[in-house]
């Protein structure tokens, strides 16, 4: 069974160009900015708008949950909101889960900061929440995702055709997994 606990009691995990803290209200400005990059947009295929509103309804819920965890990515030296990610859908009777990561804009890319925060997270979900496997959905065309996916030791495990309608182009996306144990030696 997983420690439902590792949930319940957000941890901060510290790396060396990223700290991962609990998503708080004190996010909801950043997190609500986020929502408003298109690039991000295109690449998460989000289609909707959040409201301000919906923003600070979810910052503020976060805490105390045992089914997800929900971190803001933020930047050791100076505390700027890089981004955010999540482990949701956990199912402790199969001690699996889902995982998402967004970085908030483009600018904060292809500096190494996604795969960092990606191996301190999978490292948690793996030794301290007891999880087996790890599983995400990723579109096709989004090639530096799924490399940084892949050398966190994820594998393509099948394909969504269709999956996404954005701007009148259809695309597939890709669901890969990782299990415990598979995050080492790549
Ligand atoms: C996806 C995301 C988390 C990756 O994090 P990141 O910090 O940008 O990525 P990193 O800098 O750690 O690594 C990028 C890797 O992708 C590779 N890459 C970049 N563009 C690529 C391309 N077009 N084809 C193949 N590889 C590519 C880089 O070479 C690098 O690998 P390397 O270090 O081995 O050379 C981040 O870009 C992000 O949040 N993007 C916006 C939202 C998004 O796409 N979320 C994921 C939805 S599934």
């Amino acid at each position: 069974m997983i420690r439902t606990s590792a949930l319940r009691e957000t941890p901060t995990l510290t790396g060396k160009s990223v700290r991962l803290v609990p998503l708080g209200p004190e996010h909801t400005d950043a997190y609500f900015a986020a929502g408003l990059d298109e690039e991000v947009r295109r690449l998460t295929g989000s289609h909707g708008h959040i409201t301000y509103q919906q923003a600070r309804d979810w910052c503020e819920s976060r805490a105390g949950r045992t089914d997800r965890l929900d971190l803001a990515i933020i930047a050791p030296r100076d505390g700027r909101y890089l981004g955010e990610l999540s482990i949701y859908g956990v199912s402790p009777e199969n001690e699996t889960a889902g995982y998402r990561i967004a970085l908030s804009a483009i600018e904060f890319t292809g500096q190494g900061l996604g795969r960092e925060a990606t191996q301190l997270v999978l490292e948690y979900a793996f030794e301290q929440i007891g999880l087996h496997r790890v599983w995400l959905y990723v579109y096709a065309f989004n090639m530096r995702a799924i490399a940084v996916y892949r050398s966190c030791g994820f594998y393509v495990e099948g394909r969504l055709r269709d999956a996404l309608l954005w701007e009148g182009r259809r695309h597939d996306a890709l669901l890969m997994a990782v299990l415990r144990g598979g995050t080492r030696g790549r």
